[in-house]
């Protein structure tokens, strides 16, 4: 199956509530336990990066697993970091300075950060090297990289099982949503060739029956 692009931003209110208030902690949960299997979170107390961080909620969870980490978190929608500053814990806020800028075209406050993570948003980028020139620009060799993003099934038909799998009673706004991001998500062997474009060399696994997870050290 061919890839179907969506649009790029998330910034429709209805769209943003729906996400933000859906439960992803399966996903979220466990994109932080494979952080947590390649950087120390006792030990680690770098600055890191979230690139297409959205309403924010592995942004939180990940400064509660990194007690000594700081946070830069970025996105191009302004509703999705309007929605993270009025319902994440002053507490969680206070260890995240919000960005809002959009890939590829950004200017961080910091020249390279120590660990950069992104989930779910290599799909929703018509150009994908967008990602990787930033992942690119703000390293420095020995930065930690993980990035996960769905992987497109083989066909519609596939797409459409999974979303009745995994959000049969979800509202129809977030199961359009899905599907529509499972067109627009990258195969392994496109990821493994944009990684070959980039001259990144990182390790693709595949997590789940739907997750890809890309991860390394920038050399
Ligand atoms: C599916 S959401 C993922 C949010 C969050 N990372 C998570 O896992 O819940 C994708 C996010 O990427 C943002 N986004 C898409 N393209 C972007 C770009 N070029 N620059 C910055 N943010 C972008 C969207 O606005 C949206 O908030």
């Amino acid at each position: 199956m061919l890839r179907q692009t969506e649009p790029e931003l998330m910034l429709d209110p209805a769209q943003v509530e729906a996400y933000a208030l859906a439960d992803f902690s399966i996903p979220h949960n466990r994109f932080v336990e494979l952080l947590q299997q390649r950087v120390s979170a006792e030990s680690f107390c770098g600055l890191a990066l979230d690139l297409g961080c959205g309403p924010g909620d592995i942004a939180a969870r990940f400064v509660k697993a990194f007690q000594h980490a700081s946070l830069h978190a970025v996105d191009g929608s302004l509703p999705m970091l309007s929605f993270a500053a009025h319902h994440l814990p002053a507490d969680v806020l206070g260890r995240i300075e919000f960005i809002h800028a959009k890939l590829p075209r950004i200017s961080l406050p910091c020249p390279d950060y120590d660990l950069i993570f992104s989930n779910s948003l290599l799909h929703h980028l018509p150009e994908p090297q967008a990602l990787w020139r930033v992942i690119k620009d703000y390293s420095r060799p020995g930065t930690q990289v993980a990035v996960m993003d769905l992987v497109r099934p083989a066909s519609q038909m596939a797409a459409s099982e999974l979303v009745e799998h995994y959000s049969a009673d979800e509202p129809a706004i977030l199961k359009h949503d899905f599907y529509h991001s499972l067109l627009a998500a990258f195969t392994l062997e496109e990821i493994e060739e944009q990684l070959k474009q980039a001259r990144l060399n990182l390790n693709i696994e595949l997590v789940s029956d739907r997750h890809v997870f890309i991860s390394g050290l920038v050399a």
